[in-house]
């Protein structure tokens, strides 16, 4: 599909600042940029213009563009929202269901679809007990979505919003051609890893952090137990998925909502290739109560078959991969070598 103008909110973000590279890297004419912060040096240049501020009251401002894809991408992740709550939901859901007005009148005033983009997330997902969790194994999206945070709750309702303005919204008699409407596409992704940047506010952030401060020489009390597990992914990976699913046609897509996964591993599995990786490494680890609990509510694997079988899914990056492939090499670069580290490749 060719792709013309695009918005990205969140910009600033993670997942932001490598989707902007890849969209400018495809050649994406007009790149629209949105976040509470100034855009980094790197991304300028990349960005066509940048609108800085909040999202809520922002949207207005983009009724006078036009946009073939929406990526949503600005969000108060698990941790932050659970101390703001008002506030994670003014920002996650209010933002949304602004901005999927915006795409619904835009794609019936144009006849054309706008693509919306949304990240959910395996905060979507709420295990009663440990148990529970453990023995649910794969998660499929339709199972166990009963999430325990105010930032699982608002994802997981932000994409029945998407489904609704996709389908229902103005109504009709379900026999009458429906109208042309947005065309949102959702993916719930699992704690992400990259070695460019940082994720701050949420609650996978042990994983990253971890490595981050292992890379630096730095010690680090991680606040979940050793036995916890949860799926990770790898950057590079998570913008492949947006692309590719943003790519598919609309025909192959049996569900508005798809769950992708790459590798699941403990928090002491962490730690232990942390350590093979930089010797000498000082990783404690000092649970936190209220973030322990979220993370075990969360699925320590996702079952993402339909993906697979959609949009032809597929990570490229395993645990070996992740770390051998992606995170040392790149870390090392950004680090600079340490006379300590080793390469365990
Ligand atoms: N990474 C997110 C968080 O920890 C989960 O999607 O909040």
């Amino acid at each position: 599909m060719t792709v013309s103008s695009v918005l990205v909110t969140g910009a600033c973000g993670e997942i932001g600042q490598a989707l902007v590279q890849s969209l400018h890297e495809r050649g994406v004419k007009r790149i629209v940029t949105c976040d509470m912060m100034p855009l980094p040096e790197s991304l300028k240049g990349m960005s066509a213009e940048h609108v800085q501020g909040d999202l809520v009251f922002r949207v207005k401002q983009f009724y006078d563009y036009d946009f073939d894809v929406i990526f949503h991408l600005a969000a108060s992740l698990s941790s932050k929202a659970e101390v703001a709550t008002e506030e994670a939901h003014r920002i996650n859901v209010e933002g949304t269901m602004q901005l999927l007005m915006l795409a619904a009148y835009k794609s019936e005033k144009r006849g054309k679809p706008v693509k919306f983009m949304f990240p959910s997330s395996i905060a979507a997902y709420g295990f009663p007990s440990a148990e529970a969790k453990h023995k649910a194994g794969r998660v499929k999206e339709d199972e166990w979505t009963h999430p325990h945070t105010m930032y699982g709750a608002n994802k997981l309702y932000c994409e029945k919003l998407g489904e609704y303005y996709s389908n229902y919204y103005g109504q009709r008699h379900l026999d009458e051609n429906p109208p042309v409407m947005l065309d949102f596409r959702a993916i719930r992704f699992p704690g992400l890893i990259s070695a460019f940047t940082m994720p701050s506010g949420g609650t996978s952030d042990y994983g990253p952090e971890m490595l981050h401060a292992a890379a630096q020489g730095k010690p680090y009390a991680c606040f979940v137990r050793e036995d916890t597990q949860i799926t990770f992914m790898a950057m590079p990976d998570a913008i492949k998925a947006l692309l590719n699913l943003m790519d598919a046609p609309r025909e192959k897509l049996t569900s508005s909502v798809y769950n992708i996964d790459a590798f699941s591993l403990t928090a002491a599995e962490f730690r232990q290739r942390a350590i093979e990786a930089f010797p000498g490494a000082q990783i404690t680890f000092e649970p936190n109560r209220r973030r322990q609990g979220i993370v075990d509510s969360w699925p320590a694997d996702l079952d993402d078959s339909l993906a697979r079988r959609d949009w032809a899914w597929k990570p490229d990056y395993d645990m070996d991969r992740f770390f051998n492939d992606y995170f040392l090499p790149q870390i090392r670069k950004r680090y600079g070598a340490r006379p300590s580290l080793r390469s365990n490749e």
